[in-house]
């Protein structure tokens, strides 16, 4: 496709990603939060916005559906980064990878006997990393989302999740007790769209890096 395809999702991604956009001049003309629209042209006539999930970005952009991305490093873990070159920490969606039990629950303890752990994610990679790092056994339960309620029902004993405020932890009388990695969110690029579109995303990532270290 002509001129450059950005992959954002809604939500956070897409209103922090804004400022960064309107550094290199280009701004959406619809907002996705109201529009039904998937494809947003933008101020400039060479770059357009396509509306994704924000687990598909890395995917959209690793098969040059789209020249570049914004995308969670946890979703760039999931994915493995196959096709994508990542030049920008955008600073951006900062949370934590953390795990979480049920207030009470005695993690350490139970880590301790070599009890055999439920846990249930939305990210298998990261957890199965995680603890074979620690060589701790989990049987892993996949999960789309809401893992807060896991435990809660009895699902799982732990939980592998996102941390920002804490606060949908503290309202299901969860507490973190493992800090797996921080977290934010990258600028990703085709790596064959870089060569072959050159002239129009070097001068895209140049005011992206600018905008976010000056
Ligand atoms: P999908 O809709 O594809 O399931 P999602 O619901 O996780 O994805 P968002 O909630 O928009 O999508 O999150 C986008 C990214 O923002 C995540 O991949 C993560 O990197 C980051 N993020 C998630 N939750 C938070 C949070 N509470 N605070 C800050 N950043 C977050
Ligand atoms: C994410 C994550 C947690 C929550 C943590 O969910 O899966 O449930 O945010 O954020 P907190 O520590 O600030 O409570 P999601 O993106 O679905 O929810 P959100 O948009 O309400 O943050």
């Amino acid at each position: 496709m002509e001129g450059i395809t950005i992959a954002l999702s809604k939500g956070r991604i897409f209103e922090e990603t804004l400022p960064l956009l309107a550094a290199a001049g280009i701004v959406p003309l619809e907002n996705p939060e109201s529009s039904r629209k998937l494809i947003i042209p933008t101020s400039r006539k060479d770059a357009r916005v396509v509306v994704v999930r924000a687990t598909d970005a890395p995917t959209y952009v690793q098969y040059g559906a789209a020249d570049v991305g914004v995308a969670g490093k946890d979703v760039l873990i999931e994915h493995g980064g196959d096709g994508l070159y990542q030049p920008i920490d955008l600073g951006i969606a900062r949370c934590r990878m953390m795990v979480a039990v049920p207030d009470g629950f005695d993690y350490e303890n139970a880590v301790r006997q070599g009890a055999r752990l439920r846990v249930a994610t939305k990210y298998l990679k990261i957890a199965r990393e995680h603890f074979a790092a620690k060589g701790v056994h989990v049987d892993l339960i996949k999960l789309y989302g809401s893992m807060e309620l896991a435990p809660l029902a009895g699902l799982s004993d732990a939980i592998v999740d996102l941390v920002s405020t804490g606060n949908t932890l503290k309202a299901n009388r969860l507490v973190a007790v493992e800090h797996i990695a921080d977290i934010s969110a990258r600028l990703i690029v085709n790596r064959a769209a870089l060569k072959l579109k050159r002239g129009q995303i070097a001068p895209l990532l140049a005011a992206i890096s600018e905008r976010v270290a000056p």
